[in-house]
């Protein structure tokens, strides 16, 4: 068992690190890394228990496993492999670390005992209902809750979405610790036989962290949907107002900042390319 010192259990602002709203703002899916430069281990630790502690249904964290890969600590051809597993794009043989995300079906096999730890730890409450009698006759039966117990596509998205919660905010842990960060997608078997990855796991997702040799905006925020396109006022279709003054205050927060691109990425890129030995 972890011990935690009883006064940092309280969670304080630190004098390190961004706001949350920071975060979410600064984040860039960063394509070009110092590959001279390591990430300390202290930082990639971090960033796998920000992940940890995020929620998933039922508590069946197991379900989302990663393996880290230290490029300059891997057997050299094996991390060939893996930039070639990675569609070969650029920025995988730059990033000193790889962490491969992955799906593990067999997760699922911690569900009831998952359960059950939150019924002990006072979360799940007897005032709701909870029990273990009810955990076995009622939640373990019901496919909506024991996702095995239904059909495997359901299972299979509701998966993804632990996985993705727990990614996310990989992320943003990362640029919380001044990191660039991306994610990457490959050939998914051949990743798998050179990790050792069981059948059992399918790798979800592949996030690089290094330290960006791109300036910290990485040419502005990028482009997204607009708000009014994607959230409904209490029915599908209904476009739900977006107040000017919470934007600007989240302009303020350095939430929501300049779009891409700002007038300097050409000439940024133009640079980077030359520094790595690629076409602009
Ligand atoms: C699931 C997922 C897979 C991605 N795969 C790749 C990839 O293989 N290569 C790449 O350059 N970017 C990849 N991206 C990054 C997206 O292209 C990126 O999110 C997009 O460019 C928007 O930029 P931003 O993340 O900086 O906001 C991926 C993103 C996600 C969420």
């Amino acid at each position: 068992m972890t011990m935690v010192h009883p006064e940092k259990v309280a969670g304080t602002s630190s004098a390190l690190g961004l706001t949350f709203k920071e975060a979410v703002g600064q984040r860039r899916s960063i394509r070009y890394y110092k590959p001279w430069q390591p990430v300390e281990r202290e930082k990639v630790q971090k960033v796998l228990e920000a992940a940890r502690l995020q929620s998933c249904h039922g508590n069946a964290g197991h379900v989302r496993k990663a393996v880290v890969v230290y490029r300059d600590e891997t057997d050299p051809d094996v991390f060939a492999g893996l930039v070639d597993a990675l569609y070969n794009q650029p920025q995988a043989a730059q990033a000193p670390v790889h962490i491969y995300w992955t799906i593990d079906m067999a997760g699922w096999e911690h569900l009831r005992d998952n359960l059950k730890g939150l019924i002990d730890a006072g979360a799940l409450t007897s005032s709701y209902g909870w029990s273990e009698q009810f955990i076995d006759e009622i939640v373990l039966k019901t496919a909506d809750f024991n996702v095995m117990a239904g059909e495997l596509r359901f299972a299979e998205w509701l998966s993804a979405i632990e996985t993705g919660i727990a990614i996310g905010t990989a992320l943003l842990a990362a640029q919380d610790e001044g990191l660039g960060t991306q994610l990457l997608t490959g050939k998914r078997q051949q990743m798998a036989d050179l990790l050792g990855i069981p059948d059992t796991a399918t790798v979800a997702q592949i996030q690089l962290l290094g330290y960006a040799a791109e300036g910290t905006e990485a040419g502005g925020q990028r482009p997204r949907p607009e708000f009014e396109d994607l959230y409904f006022d209490g029915r599908w279709g209904e476009a739900l107002y977006r107040d000017p003054a919470v934007v600007a205050e989240l302009v303020d927060a350095g939430m929501i900042r300049q779009a891409a691109p700002l007038p300097y990425r050409r000439r940024e890129i133009r640079a980077l390319a030359a520094m790595f030995g690629l076409p602009d």
